[in-house]
C-alpha cells in the first residue's frame, strides 16, 4: 500500500479530529536554535484541566496467519474494535502503541503489516505514535521508520535516531506538560544507544519550572522483576517478569534524566506498578487478542490523566465497557499457574 494515498478511511479521520480537538503538530525546525533536537515532536492541544494518554500495547496483528488465517483475521477486527471503544471513552489526546503492534515479518510482508497497523490507528482520528517491540519485524527499517512519521496524525518522530524519539505535550497557551521519551527497546531491551537518547535529551532540555517527563518503551526493566520479589508493587503478576538482558542499571539514567514515570508491555498477563529509586515503573493493559493472555487479563488500554496545573498525573486500565481497574492499596497477587 502506498502511504502518500490518502485513503477515504484516512480523509474523514483527519476531518473528525481536526473538527473534534483542535489538535495540530509541529516537528522542531530543523536548522532552528541550538536547542532544538532532532526527533523532537511538539503536539499542541488545547488549554485544558487535564491531559489524556492512552497506551495500547502488545496488538500482535497478524500473528498465526499462516496457521489459522480465519481465526487471525477475526481476533485482529475484534482487536480494531475494542481500540475504537476505547478511544470513544478514553477522549485521549495522544494514543501510544508500545510495541508488538504487528507480529514479525513472514514472507517479506513486515512492512504490509506495519501499514495495516498504521491504517487501524490512524482511523482512530487522534495523534499518536508507537514504540518498536522485539516483534515488530520489517525487511527495511528506513522505509518503516518514514512512513511511521509521514502517517496522518503521527507525532512518531523515530527516523534520525533508530525509533527514539519524543513527543512533547504543549497547550495553546505555552504550557508544557508533558515530555514523553519513547524508545526502542530492540529485541533484549533498552540498550546503550536508548540510553544516550535519553541523557542527551534531559541535557538539551532544561526547564526553569518542572516538566513531566515520562518514558515510554516495550520491554521492561529488571526492576520491575525486583519490586515484584521484594512485595513493593501492587497489582497482577500472570507470568515471570521477561526483562530479557537488562542487568538493571538503565534505571539510573533515566533516574538522572528526570523521569518520574515509565510504562511498557511485552509481558501480556501481568498489570502492576511499583516505586523503583523515585521512578514508578507501570505495566501497560495488553490490548491485542491476536496476542496471548486473554484468558488471564481482559484485553484493555492504559490511561493516563495528567493535571495540566499540578503536573501530578494518574493511570487507570480501561476496558472496552468504559470500567476501568486500578490495583487496591494493599494489592499483590500472583496468579501464575507455574
Ligand atoms: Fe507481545
Ligand atoms: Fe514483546
Amino acid at each position: 500500500m502506498n502511504q502518500r494515498n490518502v485513503s477515504r478511511r484516512q480523509f474523514f479521520g483527519a476531518t473528525a479530529a481536526t473538527a473534534a480537538s483542535g489538535f495540530f503538530v509541529a516537528q522542531t525546525a530543523t536548522g532552528a536554535p541550538a536547542t532544538d533536537f532532532p526527533g523532537e515532536r511538539v503536539l499542541t492541544i488545547p488549554d485544558k484541566g487535564i491531559v489524556r494518554v492512552l497506551q495500547f500495547t502488545d496488538i500482535h496483528y497478524f500473528k498465526g496467519i499462516d496457521k489459522y488465517p480465519v481465526r487471525e483475521e477475526y481476533l485482529r477486527h475484534k482487536t480494531v474494535g475494542i481500540m475504537r471503544r476505547l478511544v470513544d471513552h478514553a477522549q485521549p489526546d495522544l494514543i501510544v502503541s508500545t510495541g508488538d503492534f504487528w507480529h514479525e515479518n513472514p514472507d517479506g510482508r513486515g512492512l504490509e503489516f506495519m501499514n495495516w497497523a498504521i491504517d487501524s490507528i490512524v482511523a482512530l482520528g487522534r495523534p499518536w505514535t508507537f514504540t518498536w517491540g522485539n516483534h515488530d519485524h520489517v525487511g527495511d527499517e528506513a522505509e518503516a521508520h518514514r512512513t511511521l512519521e509521514g502517517a496522518l496524525h503521527s507525532v512518531y518522530g523515530g527516523t534520525a535516531r533508530n525509533g527514539n524519539h519524543t513527543v512533547v505535550i504543549e497547550l495553546e497557551n505555552g504550557k508544557r506538560v508533558l515530555e514523553l521519551l519513547c524508545l526502542n527497546s530492540g529485541r533484549r531491551g533498552v540498550d546503550k544507544e536508548a540510553l544516550g537518547y535519553v541523557t542527551d535529551y534531559a541535557r538539551a532540555r532544561v526547564h526553569k519550572e518542572k516538566v513531566l517527563r515520562m518514558s515510554a518503551f516495550h520491554i521492561p526493566l529488571k526492576q520491575y522483576h525486583d519490586r515484584w520479589v521484594d512485595g513493593s508493587a501492587r497489582g497482577l503478576l500472570g507470568e515471570k517478569v521477561y526483562f530479557e538482558d537488562d542487568d538493571g542499571s538503565a534505571l539510573k539514567v533515566f533516574q538522572d534524566a528526570g523521569v518520574s514515570a515509565i510504562f511498557c508491555g511485552h509481558d501480556h498477563e501481568s498489570d502492576y506498578s511499583a516505586f523503583s529509586d523515585g521512578v514508578e515503573l507501570i505495566y501497560g493493559r495488553a490490548t491485542g487478542y491476536n496476542g496471548y493472555g486473554a484468558e488471564t487479563l481482559d484485553k484493555g488500554g492504559k490511561l493516563f490523566e495528567i493535571d495540566t496545573v499540578t503536573g501530578d498525573y494518574r493511570w487507570k486500565s480501561l476496558f472496552p465497557d468504559g470500567t476501568t481497574w486500578q490495583p487496591g492499596k494493599e494489592e499483590h497477587l500472583d496468579i501464575r499457574e507455574d
